[in-house]
């Protein structure tokens, strides 16, 4: 038994090889210094090469013991050139189809794990409370409740049939707890946040995942109420391993044990850092290379027993012998490369996922641009109706294909470790997909219109707080009156123009959070100039996170959100443009009118005093659940079947809706409930499960709604989550807007 190997390995081990076994460090430190000085149990950032010869170092070892392969491939494999980039997470979240994420995620473990890697650092649970955060687009958005329905199904699709399986990856569960709540969306900071607050809204995604069994959790980086998450004792002991009874291991974020010595400065030196991070429960140590004398120096000066170290040490060999790894440490293999990369089956997921992920936002009837919705047999173009059509594809995302991918995708930017990105030609950027997906005869035009920024060296030098010069500082481009002229000109030209405009990589991801919310450079003044034509525009935001629109946005005939659809993005785009394909993304987020609204999600406590600022609405501009199809769908006739229930009894109910429109319908229909009166405040409504639909043209369907009255609860001011007895009522609707809901009650006796 796994139990019996362990026990016998850790007896053997000496104090610095145990030590060495909870570190983790980035494989370009130079794997031979890694593995025979610092006997580390892990290696990140790596290359098959690093890999190999990490495995071959390690097997000349005393005790063999063989290595984890970690990196972050959190939306497809994240480095490997061919391999499949899936939409990012918040763009997958769009489908809100949790078979389709598990099956994304199966497929980039298949990928994965032939390249020689065992362990993702995917998925993310952070909810997004602050758009201007550099990391909304590695989120599932805002809900706990769907970001514990993806989150679980992506646990599900990476480690698969279980870990002995070849093409199974550890999952992480990240960033364990709140690093989200931030202060004035700047990444990293304190995060003021009660534990109340932690029990409603940031915690039950990770207790989902932790009871299902997630083997791996990843901290954050933030301090809350002057404790780094990296020695919350109340978070890491008494919730997550105590209450939630989790076994799997807990792997620091980036240097954090360092970090309590340099940066938050709440530890003297890499001796107490490491003694208090080892006894807080971390199991293993991302890239602090000091906690390995750090911690010698802190058995020797008996502030750690040899013997605090095991708990951490074993969950770590439990990981790798549910691996298999000591029998098969899993190398790269290119036979199993050559097959599994990139496949035409992943691609077809790829493009399955990216469809499912669009959101349109507006349409005045002018999609789809190619009225009809057949593809011609032959060519697999759109088939269009009437005289052929002349579209101009303008704007600085139109050709795009980095910013398709997103964060942690090659060459994103995110990261210098990432080798060049995956070849142009591997990605269907929106132009290339209107160009051949347009119907036969159609004209496609096109001109960039618009720059987003350029990179400068800053010449004030600034710097991370650990001496690193931050080479590189975003400067917008101003409008150019000639780019601009060159898109008008096209716009005249056209019978319809699409405007691809949105964020770039460089103005997201970790350390990458922005101040404003709007359009960089002159995204802003070409979309003016461009509806001032009066041609029909079509605005598709390929945009990582739900920004700001000019009005000039806001009123085009058509608004789609892409989030970063990843490689098959412009294809899904131009079939939802052209008709091929029907639009049926819910937004996962809500997006705001104004930055100065932040945070604007939805489930936010009720009874602030009044709904809006001085000089400016609180509504937001979209919100959670919203997303139009080419069709409508109705809804009426709410009913609660059971209007009263005991606790632990089911609310039954059903809602009937109809396709009134003339194209099928992929209808989510959204379940939500208010506890009328609460003893402690609470959000006005919360999404408890929804139901997707699909219906024909003119169907009629009666959906049945069950929710477990033990689902109805807040989290009450001593910090318990309780049933309180009493009034509820359910909204059931195509959005969380208060418009697209019916309400019923029902009452759940004491
Ligand atoms: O996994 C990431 C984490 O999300 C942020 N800091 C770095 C880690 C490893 O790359």
């Amino acid at each position: 038994p796994v139990d019996q190997r362990v026990k016998d390995l850790v007896a053997r081990m000496t104090l610095s090889e145990k030590v060495g076994q909870m570190l983790q460090l980035d494989a370009r430190e130079g794997v031979p210094h890694l593995v025979n000085d610092l006997h580390v149990g892990s290696i990140l950032h790596t290359s098959p090469e690093r890999v190999i010869e990490a495995h071959e170092l390690t097997e000349a070892t005393r005790l063999r013991i063989p290595l984890l392969v970690a990196e972050d491939c959190i939306h497809g494999h994240s480095f490997w050139v061919g391999a499949t980039i899936f939409p990012t997470q918040l763009g997958m979240a769009a489908s809100w189809d949790p078979a389709l994420v598990e099956r994304v995620a199966r497929a980039t473990a298949v990928e994965v794990a032939a390249t020689g890697i065992h362990w993702t650092f995917s998925p993310v649970l952070c909810i997004t409370r602050d758009l201007r955060w550099g990391r909304v687009s590695e989120t599932f958005g805002e809900d706990p409740f769907l970001i514990g329905e993806l989150a679980s199904a992506m646990v599900r699709g990476y480690q698969g049939d279980g870990l002995s399986d070849p093409t199974a990856i550890l999952a992480t569960a990240k960033h364990f707890a709140g690093y989200s709540e931030t202060q004035g969306g700047r990444d990293a900071s304190e995060a003021d946040i009660s534990r109340r607050k932690l029990r409603s809204w940031f915690l039950p995604p990770f207790e989902r995942v932790a009871r299902e069994g997630c083997r791996t959790f990843m901290l954050g980086y933030q301090t809350t109420d002057g404790v780094p998450i990296t020695i919350n004792d109340w978070l890491l002991t008494e919730v997550l391993r105590g209450e939630w009874g989790y076994t799997g291991t807990l792997i620091t974020d980036w240097d954090n044990v360092g970090r309590m010595v340099w940066e938050q400065k709440v530890q003297p030196d890499y001796a107490h850092a490491a003694a208090a991070a080892v006894k807080a429960g971390n199991d293993m140590v991302m890239t602090t290379p000091g906690f390995f004398e750090g911690a010698l120096e802190a058995v020797e000066a008996g502030m750690l027993g040899e013997t605090d170290l095991d708990a951490a040490v074993s969950r770590i060999l439990t990981l790798k012998f549910e691996l298999g790894l000591f029998d098969d440490p899993r190398r790269p293999d290119p036979a199993r490369i050559a097959s599994t990369i990139g496949t035409a089956e992943h691609r077809a997921l790829n493009l399955d996922i990216a469809r499912r992920s669009l959101v349109l936002l507006r349409n005045d009837g002018v999609l789809p641009l190619a009225g009809g919705f057949t593809a011609d047999a032959k060519t697999g173009r759109a088939a269009g109706t009437g005289a052929p059509k002349r579209v101009a594809v303008v704007g600085p995302l139109a050709d795009d294909a980095q910013t398709q991918l997103g964060d942690w995708a090659g060459s994103s930017g995110q990261a210098d470790w990432l080798p060049d990105g995956q070849p142009r030609d591997m990605i269907t950027t929106v132009l290339d997909g209107l160009r051949r997906s347009a119907p036969e005869g159609w004209t496609v035009t096109t001109a960039r219109g618009a720059d987003i920024l350029t990179l400068e060296t800053d010449p004030a030098g600034a710097f991370f707080p650990d001496g690193q010069p931050r080479p590189q500082v975003v400067v917008p481009c101003a409008p150019d009156d000639a780019l601009i002229a060159e898109a008008v000109a096209a716009a005249q030209e056209a019978d319809y123009v699409v405007a691809v405009v949105g964020d770039r990589i460089e103005l997201i991801g970790e350390g990458r959070s922005t101040a404003t919310l709007e359009l960089v450079g002159g995204q802003v003044a070409l979309l003016d100039a461009l509806a001032a034509t009066g041609t029909p525009m079509v605005v598709v935001l390929l945009a990582s996170k739900p920004l700001v629109l000019p009005p000039s946005a806001m009123a085009a005939a058509a608004l789609v959100w892409a989030a970063n659809p990843g490689m098959e993005g412009g294809r899904a785009l131009a079939e939802v443009l052209l008709g091929l394909v029907e639009p049926s993304g819910r937004l996962p987020i809500s997006f705001a009118r104004h930055v100065g609204q932040q945070p604007t999600y939805y489930n936010q406590i009720r009874g602030q005093h009044g709904d809006r600022y001085a000089d400016l609405t609180q509504e937001p501009a979209f919100v959670l659940g919203e997303g139009l199809t080419y069709t409508t769908v109705e809804y009426r006739d709410l009913e609660v079947l059971t209007p009263e229930v005991d606790r632990d009894e089911v609310v039954r109910a059903q809602v009937v809706v109809t396709n009134t429109g003339a194209r099928r319908a992929r209808e989510v229909v959204q379940v939500y409930v208010s506890d009328v009166v609460t003893s402690a405040s609470w959000a006005d409504k919360e999404l408890k499960s929804y139901r997707v639909v699909e219906l024909a043209p003119g169907e009629v369907a009666t959906v049945p709604i069950d929710l477990a009255a033990a689902d109805c609860t807040i989290v009450d001011a001593r910090g318990v989550r309780v049933v309180e007895p009493g009034a509820f009522e359910l909204l059931v609707g195509a959005s969380s807007r208060d418009a697209d809901l019916l309400r019923a009650g029902f009452t759940v006796r004491g």
